[in-house]
């Protein structure tokens, strides 16, 4: 275990900022965490995972610890199901990958999210219908401030909409070690609903494997790879508006698409708000909106941080001005 000054966190986020940690060190065990937790040298400490929902645009003071724990366990099963634990900094996508080897249902949809597993519980990541909260079964996490260890279970982690209690009321107080997920064995549950799998499909039977190559082929057609074009997946969350507010839109904008959520709100893909501006592909410097999904931000190569968060705040405030509508940011700004 090795502390470094002034790191370079450019190959640590996936937007590729080149901003600096004070301090890095990286972990592989959980012993190694809970000795960097303890050091008093450093009385601030963030916490890094995969670095897929990150815009940084200041460097980091203090200590930046890397989660790079491995491994993947079976701890229980039955004939029909399968409880899995994955360590934190296991890669989300690889550990999906493994689960569709061994046969299991239940993340397929969830194929090539960029991330890790610890952090993946932080916002609830979804894709296609279906959300982590669907199969999670709990986390086990250590707390920052005296090290005590807690798992939190489905109805602790309070899942939401992108967001879970690691969002809001014990925000930057633990660091998430462990992932267990409750997978199907047969029987399998599978959401086929979201129309472009299926076409993706074709006439391929409805198994796990053929859902996540279908899933990876539609993510690869639409949204940038991390490793060619920096970016952070969608950069905003879908809006909800109330549907008064909605039926006002309709009148100026009769393709405005929405998805129910009750009877009296509905969320709006704020891809289709930004690409209606006119955004889609547009470009400042090394700062622009992706050419085929409005929603994902990319950094061509060497824009900084503040020069996204401009970008971001231009689509904000021309949102806010055509729709009335206020979109709030997906991905964690530091
Ligand atoms: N749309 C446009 N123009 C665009 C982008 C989208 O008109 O440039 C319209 C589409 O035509 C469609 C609607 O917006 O009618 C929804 O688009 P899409 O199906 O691509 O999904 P999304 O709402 O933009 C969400 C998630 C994605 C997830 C997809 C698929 C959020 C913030 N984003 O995107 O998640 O992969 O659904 O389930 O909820 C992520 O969180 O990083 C992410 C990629």
């Amino acid at each position: 275990m090795q502390i470094q000054s002034s790191f370079s966190l450019k190959n640590f986020n996936t937007f590729g900022i080149d901003q600096t940690a004070e301090a890095f060190v990286s972990v592989e065990t959980e012993t190694a965490l809970k000795e960097v937790l303890s050091l008093k040298e450093y009385p601030c400490k963030f916490i890094l995972g995969g670095g897929s929902n990150l815009l940084l645009t200041r460097s980091i003071e203090g200590l930046t610890i890397h989660v790079n724990t491995k491994g993947i366990r079976v701890i229980t099963e039955t004939e029909e199901t399968v409880t899995i634990e994955a360590m934190a900094g296991e890669n989300w996508h690889e550990f999906v990958q493994w689960s569709i080897e061994q046969g299991y249902g239940g993340m397929e949809n969830l194929s090539l999210i960029p991330g890790n597993v610890g952090t993946a519980s932080i916002q609830n990541i979804g894709a296609y219908g279906v959300e982590l909260k669907d199969i999670f079964v709990s986390c086990s996490a250590i707390a920052m401030h005296d090290l005590h260890e807690k798992d939190f279970n489905l109805k602790e982690a309070t899942f939401g909409y992108r967001s879970s209690i690691f969002k809001t009321s014990v925000k930057g107080k633990y660091v998430i070690t462990r992932l267990r997920v409750c997978l199907t064995k047969s029987n399998h549950k599978l959401n086929t609903a979201y129309g472009a799998i299926k076409e993706a499909l074709e006439d391929l039977e409805e198994t796990p494997k053929n859902i996540a190559a279908a899933v990876v082929s539609i993510r690869q057609s639409k949204l940038p790879d991390p490793k060619e074009i920096g970016n952070s997946g969608s950069f905003f969350k879908n809006p909800v508006v109330s549907l008064s507010h909605y039926k006002e839109l309709q009148k100026q904008h009769s393709t405005i698409p929405s998805y129910p959520i009750n009877k009296e709100q509905v969320k709006i893909p704020a891809g289709w708000l930004i690409d209606s501006l006119g955004f889609k592909g547009y470009r400042k410097g090394d700062a622009g909106v992706h050419k085929k999904q409005a929603l994902v931000l990319v950094n061509y190569g060497s824009a900084t941080g503040k020069e996204i968060l401009a970008l971001a705040q231009t689509i904000q405030h021309r949102v806010k001005e055509d729709f009335d509508i206020s979109l709030e940011a997906e991905v964690n700004i530091i």
